[in-house]
């Protein structure tokens, strides 16, 4: 019988520093096996969140349950349930990739041979045959991460944080995270992540909760949020600047009023039809002959979710150092 107690259980959460509010009141749940994206833009109070279901951090007020552990009532309890990437930057920089699992497996009390082992197995699935006998030192960054994330999964955990674990990095080092996440999602392992990219929490997540400025502002499915904020966009960038109200003029006929945006260099509207909407708009723009730079479907950006959904757009609270 599949266990449906929530993974994550988390009810009117704040918490503040000094006097700024980082959290005011934040709900949400998910279930075991459940892959869950906290998106928000910088200073949404993300960080936050990891840290008090890690706890690195106590909430002022509400509370939070991680693997059938009370946060605070039961630190030592959730600590032995997760993993949280960057807990374990005790790398050793002098060790090998290989030799820093071994040492984290002795840490938690596996006997040698069976460190060697596990060793073993985490250099393999995390791909990292041919630089297991480097000093992680010279590892790269993508790489770094992934030792990372193998040094926490010596014991397997209940629950994984991942607090933006594709910030950063190149598009090779990131479809390995996303595949990492799939990989947890198969084992049954609750995977909360953070993202500033909407495109990363569509891909990977069951659920995305959007919060601002210390709140959650949409908790929904992936799909559904979409369909919230409306699907894809068609851009299109004439060659000649000059050429943007002819273009704008043309693809309106493609979408509801209202919805043309027109930039400077650009045109963008919804496209309610995807791909179908891509190719009448450039036969159209074709039959005009109008020439044209650049023309593609692309996801709502995430101000543009924050519009859809609030109205206001996002206003960072602050601007990344
Ligand atoms: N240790 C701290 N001291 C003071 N303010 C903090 C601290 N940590 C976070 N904040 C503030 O709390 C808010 C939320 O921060 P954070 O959770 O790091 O956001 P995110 O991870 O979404 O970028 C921000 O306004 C931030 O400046
Ligand atoms: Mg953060």
């Amino acid at each position: 019988m599949p266990d449906r107690t929530p993974s994550l259980f988390v009810e009117d959460v704040t918490k503040s520093f000094g006097p700024i509010p980082a959290l005011r009141g934040v709900s949400f749940a998910a279930a075991p096996g459940e892959v869950l994206a906290v998106l928000g833009p910088n200073g949404a109070g993300k960080t936050t969140v990891v840290n008090i279901l890690s706890t690195l951090l106590r909430p002022d007020s509400g509370w939070a349950v991680v693997a059938g552990h009370d946060v605070v009532a039961d630190a030592a309890g959730v600590r032995r349930s997760i993993m949280l990437t960057g807990q374990y930057a005790a790398l050793d920089d002098a060790l090998t990739g290989f030799e820093n699992l071994v040492l984290f497996a002795r840490l938690l009390g596996l006997p040698r041979r069976a460190a060697r082992a596990r060793a073993r197995e985490l250099i393999a699935e995390f791909d990292l045959d041919d630089a297991a006998d480097r000093a992680v030192g010279r590892y790269s960054g993508g790489m770094r991460r992934r030792i990372d994330i193998a040094c926490g999964l010596v014991v397997p955990p209940q629950v994984v944080f991942l607090d933006e674990p594709t910030t950063g990095l190149d598009p090779r080092s990131r479809q390995r995270v996303w595949d990492l996440v799939s990989g947890f999602k198969a084992r049954g392992i609750t995977t909360l992540l953070t993202t500033q990219y909407l495109e990363e929490a569509d891909h990977l997540a069951d659920r995305i909760v959007v919060v601002d400025r210390g709140v959650v502002v949409a908790d929904d499915t992936a799909a559904r949020l979409k369909d919230r904020v409306g699907g894809s966009v068609c851009e299109v960038v004439p060659v000649r600047p000059r050429d943007v109200p002819e273009i704008a003029d043309v693809v309106g006929i493609f979408a509801p009023a209202g919805t043309v945006e027109i930039g400077t260099d650009r045109v963008s509207i919804p496209a309610l039809d995807g791909a179908g909407t891509l190719a009448r708009v450039a036969a159209a723009i074709d039959a005009r002959h109008l020439r044209i730079a650049d023309i593609a479907l692309r996801r709502p950006s995430l101000d543009e979710v924050f519009l859809a959904l609030t109205g206001t757009g996002s206003a960072p609270l602050e601007v990344a150092a």
